[in-house]
């Protein structure tokens, strides 16, 4: 029988939420870091009308999707590339940048994608200590090596929703060699963006991609829309190990729409960031240990990884999903996604009484 690649077959599959709830329970999904709300009503509109055009494959250059991302973010649309959903470009980056004999660094509670995708391509794993749970630009520096060919920053990060500012982004690539390639990716950067915050102009200098994905704030993770700004010469690389026609047409069309309808995505971001900020109050007050959160998630840490996991079992029996972040190395902690009000609502009030009663 043909036998995978040997870095194929030692590595383990990347673990998606479990998501069956038990026999009569409904399901109370906070465990995917989805939108509170559906996508705004012109998008669903747009997609709607798409679909007629189905029988066409869709743009392979994304052309219209890739003006009006230029137009909103004041940005070059020629070194725009989408991606089927941000995964698809981590992907496509680690190909052409990673593998062996070469190693990608990342923080310690970095988005477990990045390990997955890196071990896809042959590349060597390295990872850098965090301060509280916060990305640490001195270790990350520390822990460069001659085989380093990327940096996987994810900021705010996933699981932490932790952020550093700009300035240390800016610290990070000049500490870095000319032939080091940092990835900032800003799958969350929707919740917490202001002018001092956005990080295009770094692409510029050669050594930067910006990641930003359609999946959270714009509510639209079904529709596998990711996009990022590279520099040119790393756009023309990924381009060759692209998938031909990565995003549906009926998506590129919804993601355009929804770049239309701003006011619904910062209404999205405002409702997420006010309920987050009442659950993280409320699950203080009753004792919970919860990191500082600039995203649609909370990280609850637990004692220890037996307490996390039996939280984990006890809401699950109840059919609430949140989920244990063994993956990215903090095995003691629970992430829940602020998603619909009584979902959170009914999520705290069982962690709540597992807490004053020890039982759910
Ligand atoms: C940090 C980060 N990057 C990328 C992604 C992938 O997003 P997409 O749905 O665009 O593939 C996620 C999804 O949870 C994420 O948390």
């Amino acid at each position: 029988m043909t036998q995978p690649h040997s870095h194929i077959a030692t590595m383990a599959p990347y673990a998606l939420a479990q998501m069956a709830p038990p026999p009569g329970k409904a399901l109370v999904s906070l465990a995917q870091n989805e939108s509170l709300r559906p996508p705004s009503p012109l998008v669903i509109k747009a997609a709607a009308e798409a679909l007629a055009d189905g029988a066409a494959y869709p743009d392979p250059d994304w052309t219209a999707l890739r003006h009006a991302l230029a137009d909103l973010h004041g940005i070059a649309a020629d070194q725009i590339l989408c991606g089927n959903g941000s995964l698809d470009l981590i992907g496509c980056l680690m190909r052409v940048y990673a593998g062996p004999q070469r190693s990608v660094l990342m923080p310690a509670h970095s988005y477990p994608f990045f390990r997955t995708a890196s071990e896809m391509a042959g590349a060597a794993v390295v990872t850098a200590p965090e301060q509280e749970e916060t990305v640490c630009v001195d270790t990350l520096l520390a822990a460069v090596a001659p085989e380093t060919s990327l940096v996987c920053v994810a900021n705010p990060g996933n699981p932490t929703g932790t952020r550093i500012p700009k300035s240390e982004l800016l610290r990070l690539r000049a500490g870095l060699r000319d032939d080091v390639l940092l990835i900032i990716d800003e799958a969350y950067g929707e919740y917490c963006d202001d002018d001092k915050t956005r990080c295009w102009d770094m692409v510029e200098d050669g050594g930067c991609v910006v990641l930003r994905t359609f999946s959270k704030a714009y509510g639209m993770a079904g529709f596998r829309v990711g996009w990022g700004l590279f520099p040119a010469a790393v756009a023309a690389q990924l381009r060759k190990v692209m998938n031909p026609n990565n995003v549906p047409h009926a998506s590129q069309v919804a993601a355009a729409a929804a770049l239309g309808d701003q006011a619904y995505m910062r209404e999205t971001c405002q409702i997420t960031g006010t309920l987050r900020d009442a659950a993280h109050g409320t699950l203080q007050r009753a004792g919970f240990d919860v990191v500082p959160s600039h995203t649609n998630f909370l990280l609850i840490r637990f004692d220890s990884a037996e307490l996390a996991q039996e939280v984990e079992a006890a809401l699950i029996a109840e059919g609430i999903f949140l989920r244990r972040q063994q993956g990215a190395g903090l095995p003691h902690a629970l992430r829940m996604t602020i998603g619909p009000e009584t979902a959170t609502r009914a999520a705290i009030a069982r962690l709540i009484q597992w807490k004053t009663g020890g039982v759910v």
